[in-house]
């Protein structure tokens, strides 16, 4: 009996703890979480993490005026360390730079503080603005090509006040469920959520989707865990979950509704409140959240400009 324990500890829990630990040394020694303010990757994080949140404010419908103070500050904070200690450029520096000119040229529209603005512009060191938001007429979605289609969707951070029909949301899963998973197991489930006081109820406890608008359905994208096997195949689900997220996403651009994705984690206990607002299996585990509606007729939307593909593509002959 005690041997059959120790066997199946051996066979299970000590693989499993290892992979874990394994992974969590690693996340640990490469990730910021532990690295000083000093250091190279942790002001380059922290900025681009700061410069999108500026960009994302001017994205909202609404923003509130004068948002933005403490992230410009800290902005222009990193900026300052980094150059002290590092000397070259790159592209999230010059984007840092580029979104204090544009915080400063958006200084009338958003009401951003006189004083902050002025600094902005003895500051930065780009006489560039291509980044803060786009404003279009309805996205066009019909496309020839998979190129333009791809490239002409975004997050959309507010919604036509109209609701979603199932069948829409029917067609959008039926697009989506064409993803490809591992040993085509399958694992993905969709829970569309078109209650609105549901729906404000987790992006609350979500907290980062404030300023959005008219979210009139609210997909979670969960993974069956018992379609997965042994230690090697823990971010399988995540890997399943996410692939199928980015084909809901095109699958919802595709019907004329518009989306943004949104972060999911465990952090603090959400996963139990998540968990109580919303019936979920216990076998399952929520890889991503998105929410949608219809396209209103004018869009505005983040530019988020993308690296430079010889920065992200390393070819081995
Ligand atoms: C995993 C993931 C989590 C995200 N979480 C949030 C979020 O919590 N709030 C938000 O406003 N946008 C969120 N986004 C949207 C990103 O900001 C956006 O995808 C990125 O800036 C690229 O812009 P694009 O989607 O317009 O191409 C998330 C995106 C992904 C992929």
């Amino acid at each position: 009996m005690v041997k059959r324990i120790l066997n199946k500890i051996l066979a299970t829990i000590v693989p499993l703890s290892v992979h874990y630990n394994n992974e969590r040394l690693r996340f640990l020694k490469y990730s910021i979480m532990k690295k000083a303010q000093s250091d190279k990757n942790y002001i380059l994080t922290n900025l681009a993490i700061l410069t999108h949140d500026i960009e994302k404010g001017m994205s909202l419908k609404n923003p509130r005026k004068g948002f933005g103070k403490k992230k410009i500050e800290q902005i222009m904070l990193l900026l300052d360390l980094y150059y002290r200690k590092y000397k070259d450029n790159n592209f999230i520096i010059e984007n840092a730079n580029k979104i204090l000119l544009t915080y400063y040229e958006n200084k009338e529209l958003y009401k951003f503080d006189e004083e902050l603005c002025k600094k902005c512009l003895e500051f930065t060191k780009s006489n560039e603005s291509d980044l803060g938001t786009i404003t279009k007429s309805t996205i066009n979605t019909k496309f020839t090509n998979f190129s333009d289609f791809a490239k002409s969707r975004h997050s959309v951070r507010y919604f036509l006040d109209k609701s979603i029909d199932i069948e829409c949301i029917s067609k959008i899963v039926d697009i989506a469920k064409s993803a490809p998973s591992a040993c085509n197991r399958q694992s993905v489930r969709v829970i569309a959520i078109i209650d609105d006081s549901k729906i404000n109820k987790i992006l609350e406890l979500h907290g980062g989707a404030k300023g959005f608008e008219n979210c009139k359905v609210l997909f979670l994208i969960t993974s069956i865990i018992s379609k997965y096997t042994y230690q090697g195949e823990t971010s399988t689900p995540y890997i399943d979950g996410g692939i199928f997220e980015m084909n809901l996403l095109y699958a919802m651009h595709s019907e004329g509704v518009g989306s943004c994705p949104l972060i999911w984690n465990d952090n603090d206990g959400r996963d139990k409140a998540l968990r109580e607002i919303i019936s979920i299996n216990e076998n399952e585990i929520v890889t991503g959240l998105i929410v949608g509606g219809y396209y209103t007729d004018y869009i505005k939307y983040a530019v988020s400009k993308r690296l430079p593909t010889s920065e992200i593509l390393t070819i081995i002959k």
